[in-house]
This record gives structure tokens, sequence and C-alpha cells, in this order.
């Protein structure tokens, strides 16, 4: 006769098993589902890492998420608060499954311990904000696929207060300089931000940055032109604060004099990404003869705007390397830019920067480095 007796397990014990086999990203959402069908005691302590952070792939996970979650009215209800439980959604490749009312009442059910939010597509809109305003735990915030033109006033409203929100990825079409934007504070503890949309170039004189900002990304922008550009980022905040600043190949607007103005307002930048066929040889002419040298150790030529070229000597560019690039430590490539040629010119550049690297190491007093960094050329 087999035996029905089960093993008894001290719930500690269980708990180790559980949290051992969730350490396992690819089967962790299965192996916890099963867990959680083996008996109340697993149940009660694998349900909050299963929905820790959920992989919601296809509309048919989203739909049965969404109704555990939050039950349609007259339903029975779980008595555990299931939505509490879930730290981090990313609903990035769902399109057309939700609706802008359900992503708004899902948002509401899983505010009180969501830290990373990544909006969907087409389902995230201004219904959203309320439900957004109560996420006080919300630390990343990703709204760069949204399509929905969420009026940018209504949503800084909504983040305003958010204490430890550090990362804002803004929707494509943000018009950033609306007046009445100006008078509401960003969250207090932004660090990284992402902008893609529009400047009022008349209104960009009033535009203030997030306080303690150290990392800036301008993708598809309009109107960067120099004198917009120049005055967006010439504030003396900015300056002092920004330490990575990237400007994609997908703005528009963008002219090789307003890259070439960016050492120029920030000179403490120690990253620095641009298109790679937006720079050309005057830009590595006036690092040549820019004293002191800038803060810069990693330049970055990125993914370009128009042409699949560089459009500079690498003659130019070691010109500079004495100078004000002083500091450099390493250079990467978009790999669409890379042909023959450029390996082959690229080794000398890769030489140099190793020997001065282990020359600066070596002095007496050197700054002890990670040893993850990146020295040399690097290709992306
Ligand atoms: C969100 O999910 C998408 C699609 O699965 C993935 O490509 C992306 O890296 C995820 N983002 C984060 C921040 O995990
Ligand atoms: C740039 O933004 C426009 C809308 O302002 C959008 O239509 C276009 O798809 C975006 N391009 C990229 C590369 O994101
Ligand atoms: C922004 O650029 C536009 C077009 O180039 C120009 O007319 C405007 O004066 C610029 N605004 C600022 C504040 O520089
Ligand atoms: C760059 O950093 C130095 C030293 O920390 C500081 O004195 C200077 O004001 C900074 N430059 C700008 C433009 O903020
Ligand atoms: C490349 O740079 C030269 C000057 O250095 C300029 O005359 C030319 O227009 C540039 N070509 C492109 C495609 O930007």
């Amino acid at each position: 006769m087999p035996s029905s007796r089960h093993i008894y397990l001290p719930t500690e014990i269980v708990v180790q098993i559980v949290s051992y086999v969730a350490v396992d990203e690819l089967g962790r959402q299965k192996t916890l589902y099963t867990c959680c069908l083996i008996s109340r005691q697993w149940y009660s302590a694998a349900i909050a890492l299963l929905y820790e952070r959920p992989q919601v792939i296809s509309g048919i996970s989203f739909k049965r998420f969404t109704e555990t979650i939050s039950p349609p009215i007259g339903t029975r209800k779980n008595t555990l608060n299931l939505g509490s439980f879930v730290h981090r959604l990313n609903l990035s490749h769902l399109v057309h499954h939700s609706s802008n009312s359900l992503t708004a009442r899902l948002l509401g059910r899983i505010k009180e311990n969501l830290e990373v939010f990544i909006a969907p597509t087409l389902t995230f809109s201004i219904n959203s904000l309320p439900a957004l305003s109560k996420c006080a735990n919300l630390r990343h915030l990703d709204l760069a696929l949204v399509h929905e033109a969420i009026p940018f006033t209504n949503l800084k409203q909504s983040i305003s207060r958010l204490p430890k929100l550090v990362t804002l990825r803004l929707p494509q079409s943000t018009i950033l300089t609306d007046p009445e934007s100006s008078k509401i504070p960003w969250p207090p503890s932004l660090q990284r931000l992402q902008i893609s949309g529009r400047f009022n170039p008349l209104l960009i004189p009033t535009f203030t940055w997030p306080q303690s900002l150290t990392s800036l990304t301008l993708k598809n922008c309009s109107l960067l032109s120099l004198a917009n550009l120049s005055s967006l980022l010439s504030s003396p905040q900015l300056g002092e604060s920004l330490k990575r600043l990237t400007i994609s190949g997908a703005n528009r607007g963008l002219t090789l004099d307003s890259i070439n103005a960016i050492p120029a307002f920030l000179p403490n930048l120690t990253f620095l990404s641009i298109p790679g066929d937006m720079v050309e040889e005057s830009f590595f002419f006036i690092l040549s003869h820019t004293f002191p040298p800038l803060a810069l150790e990693v330049l970055e030529f990125g993914l370009p705007c128009a042409e699949l070229k560089l459009n500079f000597t690498t003659k130019t560019f070691l010109g500079a390397l004495d100078n004000g690039l002083e500091s450099l430590r390493s250079v990467g490539f978009a790999e669409e830019l890379v042909t023959d040629q450029r390996l082959e010119e690229d080794e000398g550049i890769d030489e140099i920067l190793q020997e001065r690297n282990k020359r600066r190491r070596s002095q007496p007093g050197a700054e002890s480095q990670d040893d993850e960094e990146i020295v040399g050329v690097y290709y992306i």
C-alpha cells in the first residue's frame, strides 16, 4: 500500500528551498508555480516570489495575470493582496492586449511595492497617472514606448513627489517646454533622464533640469540646432552635475556646430556618445587646443544620423589625445561604421590608450582603478 504520509519540513527549510530554485531566471516562473501547488505550506513560501517579477509575455498570460491581480467584480477574490507582491513589471511586448483602463486599474493594484515599470506601447495613457502617482517605491519608470501624447505638465505632476524615482524615460512625443510644467518640481532623486520629443524654442530659456541629474540621453528630439542645444546645455547646474551624455542618431536638426559646442558647455562629462557621422575634423581640432583637459574618459561614436561613415581622420583624433582628451581611457565605434581601414587604424589607437593607461596606473598616488573598466577601442 503506498504511503500517503508527507515528510514534514519546517517552514524555514521550505523557504530556503524556494528561494534557491528562484535564482534560476529561465525556469523561475514555472518552478515557483509548481512549488505553489505542492501544499499550503509551500504555497505560502513561494507565492510572493512568484509574483515579484512576473513574465507576462503573451496576451493570454497578461489576461490571466490581470484577472488574478484585479479580479472582475463579483468573482471570488484571493485573500492575499497579490498585487502588493509585484516589484517589477515589464509590459514592453504587449501591443493590443490591454486597454487604457485596464492598464490603469492594474497599476492601481500593484502600486504598493512596484519598483520597476516598463509601460506598454498603446495602452498607457493619462488614465494611468493617478495610480502612477501612488507608486511610492518606484525607482525606474520607462515610458519610452508610449505612443499617446501625454501632456508633460500632467505627467510631471504625477511623478513629482515619488521619492525614490532615479531613472525616467519620457514618452516619444513629449513637449518639454510646456510653460506650466516648469513650475512643477522634478522628482527629488532623479538622476537619469531620457528625453524624446520637442522643445518649444521660444520657451527653452525657462526650462530647468533636475537638480542632481548625472545622466542624460537625447533620443529622437527635433530642433536641436546649435542655438537651441547651447541654451539647453549651458545651464550651470547641469554643467556641475552631469557626467554622462548620449545624443542618439535619431535626433533631427542636429548640426556639426551643435556637437562641437558640447565640450565647451560640459567639460566635466566623463562619458559622451554622439552620432558617428556628426563629428568632423574641427571637433578634434578644437580639443587639441583645449586647456585644461576635459574630464572625458569614454568617447563613443554611435549610430550615425545619415551617412554610414566617419568624417575625421585618425591623425586629427590622435592630435587631441595629448591635449583636450588627456583623460580619455577608451573609445567606442558603432559596428556600422567599422571598415577594414578603421580596424587597422584602431589598433594604433588601442595601443596608445593601453600604454597611456599603464603609465598612469603605475604613477605614485594613482587612483585605484576598477578592473572592469574598458581600456582602449571597443565596438558597439
Ligand atoms: C523588457 O522586456 C523586453 C522584451 O522581452 C526586453 O527586450 C527588455 O530588455 C526588458 N526590459 C527590462 C528593463 O528588463
Ligand atoms: C521619432 O518620433 C516620431 C514622433 O515624434 C515618431 O513618429 C518616430 O517613429 C520616432 N522615431 C524613432 C526612431 O523613434
Ligand atoms: C532655436 O532654434 C530655432 C530655429 O533654429 C531658432 O529660431 C530659435 O531662436 C532657437 N531658440 C533658442 C532659445 O536658441
Ligand atoms: C567642473 O568641475 C570642477 C571641479 O569639480 C568645478 O570647479 C567646475 O565648476 C565644474 N565645471 C562646470 C562647468 O560646472
Ligand atoms: C566632412 O568634413 C568636411 C570638412 O572637414 C566637410 O567639408 C564635409 O562637408 C563633411 N562631409 C560630410 C558628409 O559631412
